[in-house]
């Protein structure tokens, strides 16, 4: 018997009619769909991709996305992260398009936290989301934190507190920040610290990026 016949012939045999090959299959697509929420003391709000991605693709897919408030369309291949579809795929605004290079891959697999951005107000490794799943969700990025030219309270202090030192982990340290402060801006500095649990940092200077944090959460409640 062929080969092909075999596998075909093992498959029939399945009592279920689902097969062993069909169920791998299944379990591939699932786990290269899993959005990888990042570790959050402040407890923000949902990710729940719901648009399907079984039928995509290989080829690029037009897919529309809500980011920093503005609405896009871009094609992608339903393989693409939305770290990348952003970075690579995707500029900005209408009268002088910029670059949203903000978000930056490091590790590239889930570990690092610097391609942090929200999606529904709650913390996702961008790097392992894919751009077909964040469809229908508000995408926030380290560019949309800023209102009419005013830094956000967080971005601020990251500044005062001298919170940075190359700089390149900072932006995803800043979103969970936020992040974590949007959600309660009451946050104690535990909640905080839990809410950075997802990013690291090899420079030594976590301590400035939690009381920046900390200082921007003062602020934000003399606000209130
Ligand atoms: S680049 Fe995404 S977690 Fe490191």
């Amino acid at each position: 018997m062929k080969k092909k016949d075999k596998r075909r012939t093992a498959e029939a045999k399945e009592p279920s009619g689902f097969s062993r090959r069909r169920f791998i299959q299944t379990l591939g697509l699932a786990g290269a769909s899993a959005a990888i929420p990042l570790t959050q003391g402040c407890g923000t709000g949902e990710v729940g991709p719901e648009i399907p991605s079984e039928g995509l693709g290989p080829a690029a897919v037009e897919i529309s996305l809500k980011v920093n408030g503005q609405n896009v369309k871009l094609a992608v291949e339903p393989r693409v992260t939305l770290l990348d579809a952003l970075r690579d795929h995707l500029k900005l605004g209408s009268a002088d398009p910029v670059d949203l290079t903000g978000s930056k891959r490091v590790c590239d697999r889930g570990s690092c936290g610097a391609c942090t951005m929200m999606i529904g107000g709650r913390t996702v490794y961008s790097c392992t989301t894919l751009a077909v799943e964040a469809q229908g969700k508000d995408i926030k990025t380290v560019e949309g934190l800023a209102k009419d030219g005013q830094l956000h309270p967080v971005q601020e202090e990251f500044i005062a507190c001298d919170g940075l030192m190359c700089g390149f982990c900072t932006p995803g340290f800043i979103v969970s920040g936020a992040a974590c402060l949007e959600k309660k801006p009451n946050a104690t500095r535990d909640e905080i610290r839990r809410a950075l649990d997802g990013n690291i940092r090899r420079c030594g200077t976590q301590n400035r990026a939690l009381e920046a944090c900390e200082k921007a959460a003062w602020r934000m409640k003399g606000r209130r």
